[in-house]
C-alpha cells in the first residue's frame, strides 16, 4: 500500500515539537516531507506555513501539520492558501471535529501550549478521523467561493 504523504513545517517557536511529530509520523509509516525550519534560529512562520499549505493545495501532500509558538500564526497563514482548511487544535476532540465537519487538511499546534504527548494524541485523532461529508459539503463549497 502507498504511504500517506504528510507535509510538516514550523517556525523556530515550533521547531522542537515539529521534530517530535516528524519522528512519530515516520515510526507510524507515514511519508513525511519536512518543509523546515531546521533550527531554533529566529525565522518567519508565514514562509513555512505557505510551503506546507502549497503542498496540500496541489495534492503533493494529503495533509499538513504546522507548529509555531501558539499555533495562531501558522493557522492564519495557511488559511490564506486556496483549498486549505487549517484548524488550530488544543485537544483531540476539536481535532476530531475539524476532520468530521470541516474536512480540515492542515492541523496547527502551539508548542508553547501543547506538550508532546497531548500533541501526539491530537495528531492521532486528527489523522484517524474521516470527513463525514453530507450536510457539511455545502458549507465547504461556500468557503471555496
Ligand atoms: C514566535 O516568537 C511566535 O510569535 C510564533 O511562533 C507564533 O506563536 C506566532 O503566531
Amino acid at each position: 500500500m502507498e504511504k500517506v504523504k504528510i507535509a510538516v513545517g514550523s517556525d523556530h517557536g515550533g521547531f522542537v515539537l515539529k521534530g517530535q511529530i516528524v519522528e512519530y509520523l515516520k515510526e507510524k509509516g507515514y511519508e513525511v516531507t519536512d518543509c523546515g525550519t531546521y533550527s531554533t534560529e529566529s525565522c518567519d512562520y508565514p514562509v513555512y506555513a505557505k510551503a506546507v499549505a502549497k503542498l496540500v493545495s496541489t495534492n503533493d501532500a494529503e495533509k499538513g501539520i504546522l507548529v509555531c509558538g501558539s499555533g495562531i500564526g501558522v493557522s492564519i497563514a495557511a488559511n490564506k492558501v486556496k483549498g486549505v482548511r487549517a484548524a488550530l487544535c488544543h485537544e483531540p476532540y476539536s481535532a476530531m471535529l475539524s476532520r468530521l465537519h470541516n474536512n480540515a487538511n492542515v492541523l496547527c499546534l502551539g508548542e508553547r501550549i501543547t506538550g508532546r504527548d497531548l500533541a501526539i494524541d491530537i495528531v492521532d485523532r486528527w489523522l484517524s478521523t474521516e470527513y463525514e461529508g453530507g450536510r457539511h459539503q455545502k458549507r465547504l463549497d461556500m468557503l471555496e467561493q
